[in-house]
């Protein structure tokens, strides 16, 4: 809802009422809007330390295409380790392109890269790892240097692809955000060139602008783009332009700066309002970054008993069960868990969502 709506609207009739668009041939670049690129590569340079130009860049409609993409890469029979808990839509979309999907273990510090160590051995047809290192999907917490150092030795000694999805970058609340996988990789010379590193705007302005993009070396930039090609002849071209527009403006970057003042404040409020009012039946770490806070359900209680509950009253909740791979694990006591996303709600509703959750508390 804090989209610069007006800004993206005058910049977007500016684009389609513009000469430059009436003078095109015919169909654009399937890599996306040549400014847009070249915006995304300088901002990316500049916000993530990755030296790209725009020729490294594939334009996508939101990450969820960008993902399917990436897995288009692999050979038939392949398959990705994921996050488990993880994103139930990177699964899909992995397994829509033909690979298939195995879980690789997160604990309280994000991807346990032991155990990815162990699951490798075992399984030589895992030819890729999805990784969420910035704010773990769901349980929010960052990478340390020392999992993201094995983790790049690995891929390297295993030559794998590593699926970077860097979804909310911009939002660290505590102190600078961490630079990505990709950007390490680039500026130590280590495989920076099996790296599919993808971003989006839905965070940075709204889900209903589809616009994400992919960045890796050239053969696999190559490759994502002959299968987009396939599927969807380009991009939005008109509001491809207005966001690079956005962006060369500087608009954007204001934006993100705002958003992160306001998104930090509901942050504050949702996590005080909680330790206020659910005392015990919950715990959490504050998340330096990203927009969702993730709470552990106390082991007495029924994580996915309390979200049907609260369901009832209106307050749709996601838990941890709904986030495992493997079901089998839902009595993994990491799972009784919520993700909570503060973002969408100001803070008279993040107030409601707290007293809807305490009143379908099960007693
Ligand atoms: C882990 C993860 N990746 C990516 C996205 C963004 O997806 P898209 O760009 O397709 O809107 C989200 C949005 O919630 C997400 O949670």
């Amino acid at each position: 809802r804090l989209m610069p709506g007006l800004e993206l609207a005058r910049a977007f009739r500016r684009s389609l009422t513009g000469a430059e668009l009436k003078s095109l041939p015919g169909y654009g670049d399937p890599r996306g809007a040549p400014s847009l690129r070249t915006a995304l590569a300088r901002y990316l340079s500049a916000e993530r330390g990755l030296t790209i130009g725009a020729d490294d860049i594939l334009v996508t409609r939101g990450s969820q295409m960008a993902l399917f993409l990436a897995a288009a890469v692999l050979k038939p029979g392949d398959a990705v380790a994921v996050e488990d808990p993880g994103y139930p839509l990177a699964w899909k979309a992995f397994r829509a392109a033909g690979a298939r999907v195995v879980g690789a273990p997160v604990d309280a510090h994000g991807l346990d890269v032991e155990r990815l160590e162990a699951l490798l051995a075992r399984d030589p047809a895992i030819r890729a790892v999805y990784v969420t290192p910035h704010h773990q999907f769901p349980t929010t917490v960052t990478l340390g240097a020392g999992r993201r150092l094995r983790l790049l030795e690995l891929a390297c000694r295993h030559d794998l692809i590593l699926i970077e999805d860097d979804y909310d970058h911009e939002y660290r609340f505590e102190g600078r955000p961490v630079l990505p996988l990709a950007a390490r990789a680039l500026s130590q010379g280590q495989n920076a060139n099996r790296i599919i590193h993808i971003g989006s705007v839905s965070k940075l302005l709204s889900p209903v602008v589809r616009i994400g993009y992919a960045t890796g070396a050239p053969d696999l930039i190559q490759a994502m783009t002959a299968r987009r090609e396939a599927i969807d002849r380009q991009g939005d071209l008109p509001l491809e332009r207005a966001l690079a527009r956005l962006i060369d403006d500087g608009e954007l970057g204001r934006h993100a700066r705002k958003a992160r003042k306001i998104y930090e404040q509901r942050r504050d409020l949702l996590c005080a309002e909680i330790a206020a009012r659910l005392g015990d039946a919950v715990a959490f770490d504050k998340p330096a970054g990203g927009l969702a806070l993730w709470l552990r359900v106390s082991p007495d209680i029924d994580a996915a008993a309390w979200a049907a509950e609260a369901e009832r009253s209106g307050l749709i909740l996601t838990h941890g069960g709904q986030l495992l791979l493997q079901p089998s694990r839902s009595h993994d006591p990491g799972a009784n868990a919520f993700r909570i996303g503060f973002a969408s709600l100001d803070e008279a509703e993040l107030v409601r969502a707290v007293t809807r959750l305490k009143a379908a508390q099960p007693r």
